[in-house]
């Protein structure tokens, strides 16, 4: 199982978006998709038009299951679990948990059937970001044609080192800094694309060309649809399918498994039981 985090501090950088494209686009493509919305303004359920009952909030407090969150046949092949604004309370309400930043891996440890998971988050490094990032294997930074962004960007990435630090047994690879918003002819795309390709830790992950700017990935959220739905022929129709097709070959989640491989190999002395992997 593949799983995916969108994070990136900076808001308004179409996390949400992307995290909706990557999640339905595999779908389409036939995987079994599972997206959670760990951001509790709950754009996933309002872009989706969804209604859940149990939400991410329940999941992690264990009000509720895994199986109850689930909102299952969002779209053929992809359930979701939604978040919605009683989640804003979750900070305080977990704050006397233990380990409480693996929260979310545990709960999903009875995640059965799913070929990829996605998770969206919140414009912060808060807890369910960590959370989001203690599950998944794998990051996808959007960063906006703004200089400002890349140093969002930076400063996301130092979260995601300081994780790396932390909890040094986990598997967080950057699959992809994916420029969006990008507008070719203009100054200020020309001018960011050369500081993210220029900065030594983001660079050598940036998607190019990244996913345009298209009026219509406004209106398809405004119309509850995923751009494929509302306009298969835009821009935006042709770049995010690009990025599928960028996930769906990156050897990412490969190289993940062959180190994971390897550090259980090193830790196993010969004939002794293998480590139970820790979450
Ligand atoms: N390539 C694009 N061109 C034009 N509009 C876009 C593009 N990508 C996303 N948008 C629009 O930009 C807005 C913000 O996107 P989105 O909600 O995905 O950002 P976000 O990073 O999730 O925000 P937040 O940090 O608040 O969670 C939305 O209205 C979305 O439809
Ligand atoms: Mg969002």
């Amino acid at each position: 199982m593949r799983k995916l985090a969108v994070v990136n501090m900076k808001g308004g950088v179409a996390k949400t978006t992307t995290a909706i494209h990557i999640a339905a686009g595999l779908a389409d493509r036939g995987k079994r998709v599972l997206l959670i919305d760990a951001d509790p303004q709950g754009n996933v359920a309002h872009t989706l038009q969804l209604r859940p009952v149990h939400t991410f909030e329940q999941l992690m407090t264990g009000d509720a299951s895994l199986e109850q969150a689930t909102l299952r046949g969002v779209r053929p092949g992809l359930d979701v679990v939604a978040s919605t604004p009683a989640g804003f309370a979750l900070e305080r309400r977990l704050a006397n948990e233990m380990q409480r930043e693996t929260i979310l891996a545990r709960r999903m440890r009875d995640a059965r059937g799913y070929d990829v998971v996605v998770v969206d988050s919140s414009p912060a490094m808060n807890l369910m970001t960590y959370n989001a990032m203690l599950f998944s294997e794998e990051l996808v930074i959007p960063v906006a044609m703004d200089l400002m962004a890349v140093i969002g960007a930076r400063q996301t990435l130092s979260g995601v080192q300081q994780v790396r630090e932390l909890w040094p047994d986990r598997r967080l690879d950057l699959c992809a800094v994916l420029p969006v918003f990008v507008h070719s002819g203009n100054h200020a795309t020309r001018a960011t694309l050369d500081a993210l390709e220029a900065d030594p830790a983001l660079g050598p992950h940036v998607m190019q060309p990244g996913i345009r700017q298209c009026i219509d990935l406004n209106y398809a959220t405004a119309s509850h649809q995923t751009i494929w739905e509302y306009a298969p022929r835009s821009r935006g129709a042709e770049d995010y399918a690009r990025l599928i097709d960028f996930i769906e070959n990156s050897t990412t989640g490969e190289r993940n498994a062959e180190a994971a491989e390897r550090a259980v190999q090193a830790a196993t002395p010969a004939g002794s039981p293998q480590k139970q992997a820790e979450v």
